[in-house]
């Protein structure tokens, strides 16, 4: 049965977590995966979930099956957080992740459009491709870095969204894209949302890490921009990174549809997707979450410390310029601190990160991004030098 089955390659990010998992070495450095470490290197629990989960320890609750939209309180909190009110004719439901909730999309958009075209940015997260291709799509590309000007090739990517047959699905970063950390501005989405609507093209925004460029509400630019143009869309919701509840898989998806009536018959079929796949979604990190953002002040104080992580965040991309400046490299390498989220695009290739990882013990992901917020005082060092050195031949 078996016999002919081929071996896969191992996955481009997480499998990097298996490769540095094995690696012996003492002083080895993980900015492969995008995870948030704190000053001292450790993953934090976020003092907001403690609390919670303190209150719900006080009063246990049995684990009953889930509705299969999840927890009606967690979908309601998510369309406040994401749309600034609860709307009707948003179709929310609670997701495994942001990933899940981009494959129950893609599952849902496959029964809908089935002849529809992917695109997805030049370059994307490596697991866009992968999950809308394994749910039967063709994924093709849109331009959007722009390597030479260190920046997005605007102008590229809105002639390919203009030049999209009518019906095809976009994936975009709603902010903090990932690979590259260059956004689009406001302005900028001004066009893209007029593109798409004139085009008649099925967007989808990816939004995992609302809250690590600007702030919670200044990344919900682009989500605010579709939502007033009154056409329908999808959005993917993650709290792995922002509620550092990675191993929780706590996210969402909303399909916004253009009535009441339009979103109660998509939930439908978004349950059937839920239903058939993994039938009812877990309890507990959506609890979570939903009890932070219902209690005043749990709320502000999650705000407080994702503050805290984009500021770090922001600080470390500021050290790491600074480190390689002082290890002798000469090239600007500037562009690094006016990129948003968890990410650098560093500009190395797939040899000099594989050398990073060989030699130094320093992961990356080969396309050349790194995580910078798992860099901390301690780790500098030997990142900077691992850099410098791969950086000078
Ligand atoms: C990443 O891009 O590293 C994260 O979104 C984690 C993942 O699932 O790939």
């Amino acid at each position: 049965l078996f016999a002919d089955v081929a071996l896969a390659p191992r996955d481009p990010i997480l499998g990097l977590n298996e490769q540095f998992n094995a690696d012996t070495r003492p002083g080895k450095v993980n900015l492969g995966v995008g995870v948030y470490y704190d000053e001292n290197g450790k993953l934090p629990l976020l003092r907001c979930v403690q609390e919670a989960e303190k209150a719900m320890a006080a009063a246990p609750k049995p684990r009953g099956y889930l509705p299969i939209d999840g927890i009606a309180a967690y979908d309601k909190a998510v369309q406040k957080l994401v749309f600034g009110s609860e709307l009707k004719h948003v179709a929310t439901v609670q997701a495994l992740g942001g990933t899940g909730a981009l494959k129950v999309g893609a599952d849902f958009l496959k029964h809908l459009s089935p002849n529809a075209k992917v695109l997805i940015s030049d370059p994307s997260w490596e697991n866009h491709r992968a999950l809308f291709t394994q749910a039967g799509f063709d994924v093709q590309t849109y331009p959007y870095y722009d390597a030479a000007r260190k920046g997005v090739n605007f102008d590229g990517m809105l002639a390919a969204l203009n030049a999209a047959p009518a019906g095809t699905i976009v994936v975009l970063h709603a902010c903090c894209h990932n690979p590259t950390g260059y956004d689009i501005s406001p302005a900028q989405w001004t066009q893209v949302v007029a593109a798409v609507k004139a085009r008649g093209l099925t967007p989808f925004l990816d939004m995992a890490y609302q809250g690590f460029g600007f702030g919670l509400k200044e990344d919900g630019e682009a989500v605010r921009q579709f939502l007033a143009a009154g056409i329908g869309f999808f959005v993917s919701t993650s709290f792995s990174k922002s509620f550092s509840l990675y191993g929780e898989r706590v996210g969402a998806l909303s399909v916004v549809c253009t009535s009441d009536d339009e979103a109660a018959r998509v939930l439908s079929q978004l349950k059937i997707m839920i239903r058939t796949n993994y039938s009812n979604p877990p309890t507990h990190g959506a609890q979570v979450v939903a009890q932070v953002l219902a209690d005043d002040k749990l709320r502000a104080l999650w705000e407080e410390e994702l503050a805290g992580m984009r500021i770090r965040i922001k600080a470390m991309r500021s050290a790491l310029v600074a480190a390689l400046k002082a290890a002798g490299v000469t090239q600007d390498l500037s562009f690094v601190t006016e990129q948003l989220g968890m990410f650098s695009y560093s500009g190395l290739n797939a040899s000099q990160m594989q050398r990073l990882r060989g030699e130094f013990g320093v992961y990356g992901v080969d396309s050349g991004r790194i995580c910078v917020a798992a860099l901390n005082e301690g780790n500098l060092p030997t990142v900077a030098q691992a850099m410098a050195a791969v950086l000078k031949g």
